[in-house]
């Protein structure tokens, strides 16, 4: 029997150890993305970047489209085990495809934070920085149960339009979200648009690139990103419907 096999990899996991232990501050245990490399609030910002910049190709669940899936089986395969140095260069040199290197460092890791908490770790008291991104190991991306609404789940809801202070624009009477079923590009259906109206309020976010002083007052289905903030929940939004010109049932 050869054994030279088995000793060659003992040899090697001895270098392995030896080689970070080298690199690693004295006593302190290798650092992963368990401990909490970002922030809340980064991942949300990183979301909205996401959103806009990604989301058409990798799908706004990270599942995968035209791009590979950012999380699971294809995330572990090639992140899992290296920096976040890697993801992190890996991004923000070839994403978004047509404008490789296009959104700015800070906007880089803030997607890297956003893709990172997808994959089920945890924030921390700490954002993401730059100098961060080294000594930093990605672990095997959890498996997600499916999403409780929630934090950036894709939802669908009716409410009445108006404006907000300072040129903002609020879904008022809104009723209670409902996840949006895939494929989320699809028109709206009428059971979508049929429902009745709530008691809820979500700010909406870029209300403006869709015209939105046509539809003051008007019942209107949206669909987007929710993002519950603390007594406040926003929305980003993909589609803009409107479903009665009068918000009056
Ligand atoms: C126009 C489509 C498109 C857009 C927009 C886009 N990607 Fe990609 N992405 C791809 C394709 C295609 C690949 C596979 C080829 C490659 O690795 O370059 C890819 C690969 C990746 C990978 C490597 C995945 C792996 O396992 O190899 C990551 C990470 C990634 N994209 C993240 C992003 C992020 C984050 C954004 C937004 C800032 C983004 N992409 C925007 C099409 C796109």
């Amino acid at each position: 029997m050869d054994r030279r096999g088995p000793r060659a990899i003992l040899m090697l996991v001895c270098l392995v150890l030896v080689a970070d232990r080298s690199v690693g501050r004295a006593q302190e245990p290798p650092k992963t993305v368990a401990a909490g490399v970002y922030t809340d609030e980064q991942a949300v910002r990183g979301a909205l970047t996401y959103e806009r910049a990604c989301s058409g190709c990798h799908r706004p669940d990270l599942g995968g489209g035209s791009g590979p899936a950012l999380t699971g089986e294809r995330f572990n395969r090639d992140f899992a085990g290296k920096d976040v140095k890697a993801l992190f260069t890996k991004i923000s040199t070839t994403m978004p495809r047509g404008d490789a290197g296009g959104l700015g460092e800070d906007v880089y890791l803030d997607v890297v934070a956003h893709v990172l908490r997808e994959n089920g770790f945890p924030a921390g008291s700490r954002e993401l920085d730059a100098g961060g991104l080294e000594g930093v190991r990605v672990l095997a991306a959890k498996v997600k149960p499916p999403p409780p609404m929630g934090d950036f789940s894709y939802v669908e809801v009716v409410g009445c339009l108006a404006s907000g202070p300072g040129n903002t624009w609020i879904l008022a009477r809104a009723s209670d979200p409902v996840v949006a079923t895939p494929p989320v590009v699809a028109a709206a259906s009428s059971a979508n648009t049929a429902r009745p109206l709530g008691t809820l309020t979500f700010n909406l976010l870029d209300a403006m690139a869709y015209a939105p002083d046509a539809h003051k007052g008007h019942k209107m289905y949206v669909r987007g990103l929710l993002i519950k903030l603390p007594g406040e929940q926003r929305m980003t939004i993909s589609s803009f419907e409107m479903v009665s010109p009068s918000c009056s049932e």
